[in-house]
């Protein structure tokens, strides 16, 4: 029992409370599916569940003629397990120790921080290497042919999945200077120059175009402070760490 009365999480199959992936280039949040013969498979909250009941072509990885091949298994569902349930069984598991206050902060903290890194850094990202595909300029088949590819893989999983992973374990250091600040550093500095070098390479027409689609991204609100702060907010600033460290 906890001090809120509470004892729900009792199996120690950690993988069932996980909400969210920190794993892909957008993290989303992870439903899961239950199959009558224990199969269990997570689901992105951007897929469609299937219905208790509904059969349900699944696919195996198994080892045939000592190679990987998928196998396509048909399995009943037997139940579906939501993220916001599964994140309920993992505040069951906190609530042991700390109090519900405590566990909402951290998960405040952590969504955000997800959240923060989805929206202003790998869906832009993402879109823009898909488009870079469809104008010609990068090849799929060849995914580190040109420097954007390589800069983009490590914005992701590199330090992307530092900051969220910090995040998840409470490590601020990950978090944030191994994490978001190369996360921010890497999409200014070398993302967004090594989009237009690409596509310079393949006209100057091209060069043209996805110059002016990064001006038009970085003049979005999210990223107006690269600019600079205005007078005012630089003196809110100035005197909020005036008053904090009694300067
Ligand atoms: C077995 C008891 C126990 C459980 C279960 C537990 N914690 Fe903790 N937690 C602690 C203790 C003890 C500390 C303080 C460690 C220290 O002072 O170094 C701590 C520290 C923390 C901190 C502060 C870390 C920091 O660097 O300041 C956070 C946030 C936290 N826990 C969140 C959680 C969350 C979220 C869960 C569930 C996923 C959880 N804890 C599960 C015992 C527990």
């Amino acid at each position: 029992m906890t001090p809120n009365g509470e004892y729900v999480a009792n199996s120690h199959d950690v993988g069932e409370r996980i909400s969210w992936t920190l794993r892909p280039v957008i993290s989303t949040k992870l439903n899961l599916v239950v199959y009558e013969d224990g199969y269990k498979e997570d689901y992105p909250d951007t897929r469609e569940l299937p219905a208790v009941g509904d059969t349900i072509d699944t696919s195996e990885k198994v080892v045939e003629d000592e190679k990987l091949v998928s196998k396509t298994v048909s399995r009943k569902v037997a139940s579906i397990v939501t993220w916001e349930e599964r994140r309920r069984v993992m505040k069951g598991a906190c609530l042991n120790c700390h109090n519900d206050t405590y566990v909402d902060n951290f998960y405040k903290q952590f969504d955000d921080l997800v959240v923060l890194y989805n929206e202003k850094f790998a869906k832009p990202a993402k879109a823009m290497m898909d488009e870079l595909i469809a104008d010609g300029v990068l090849n799929q088949d060849a995914p580190f042919e040109h420097e954007v590819q390589w800069v983009y893989w490590e914005l992701w999983h590199h330090e992307g999945r530092r900051a969220r992973h910090g995040a998840s374990m409470m490590g601020p250091d990950y978090t944030h200077w191994h994490g978001m600040y190369e996360v921010s550093k890497h999409y200014y500095e070398k993302f967004l120059p090594a989009v237009i070098k690409a596509a310079e390479a393949k006209s100057g027409a091209m060069g043209r175009k996805w110059q002016q689609k990064v001006d038009e991204h970085l003049s979005r609100e999210e990223h107006q402070w690269l600019k600079g702060l205005s007078p005012e907010e630089a003196e809110r600033l100035r005197r909020m760490y005036q008053q904090r460290y009694n300067e």
